[in-house]
């Protein structure tokens, strides 16, 4: 484990098999169907890769950078999109993949950039779903692996000032990290 981890929350074992479930049940209600699946950057990166393996299905992808938090551990209030997808996805079934939904904020203003191009349906999904009162947005996830509390999450493309996204396991980050 990582000197800066206090705990590990969820093993990389317990991620492969959480996906493993959620890629069954996006390939069970999407037979026939041929998604376009986006992943919300840098966050998605790692969940992505594994989670596009366990989907069965024929299917596009594409990634949208969108940011909000900066190096702060709180939310900025901001969201920016820094690159677009490159798909046309008017008429095709959207799924969002998210590392995690925090206060909504990310994922209501992609939602509502995406809608705008008339898709068949837009669904999200996200590796983590943090329990919070700070929501924002009435958006929630339609597949989701974990909940988690307000613990400082990282690791498996999470990062804190962009360190310790290449863990293999999600862990709470040492409050010392982040508080000084
Ligand atoms: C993180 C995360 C989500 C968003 C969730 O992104 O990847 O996109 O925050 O928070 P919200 O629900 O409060 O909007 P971040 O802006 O840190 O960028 P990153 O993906 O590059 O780490």
């Amino acid at each position: 484990m990582h000197s800066d981890v206090e705990s590990i929350l969820f093993t990389e074992e317990q991620i492969a098999e959480a996906i493993k479930t959620i890629g069954k049940r996006i390939t069970d209600d999407h037979t026939g169907k041929s998604p376009v699946i986006i992943g919300i950057l840098k966050g998605s990166f790692v969940f992505m890769s594994d989670l596009v393996r366990s989907i069965e299905l024929d299917c596009e992808l594409d990634f949208m950078v969108a940011k909000s938090y900066g190096n702060a551990a709180v939310s900025s209030g901001t969201v920016n999109v820094l690159k677009d997808i490159d798909t046309d996805i008017a008429g095709k079934d959207v799924i969002i993949v998210e590392d995690i939904l925090d206060t909504a904020r990310t994922l209501a203003a992609v939602k509502e950039i995406l809608s705008a191009r008339k898709p068949a349906s837009i669904q999200i999904c996200t590796l983590l779903d943090k329990v919070t009162t700070k929501k924002v947005s009435v958006v929630r996830a339609d597949y989701k692996c974990f909940d988690v509390g307000d613990e400082f999450v990282v690791g498996y493309g999470l990062d804190y000032a962009e360190r310790y996204r290449n863990l293999r396991y999600i862990g709470i980050l040492k409050r010392e990290i982040y508080e000084h």
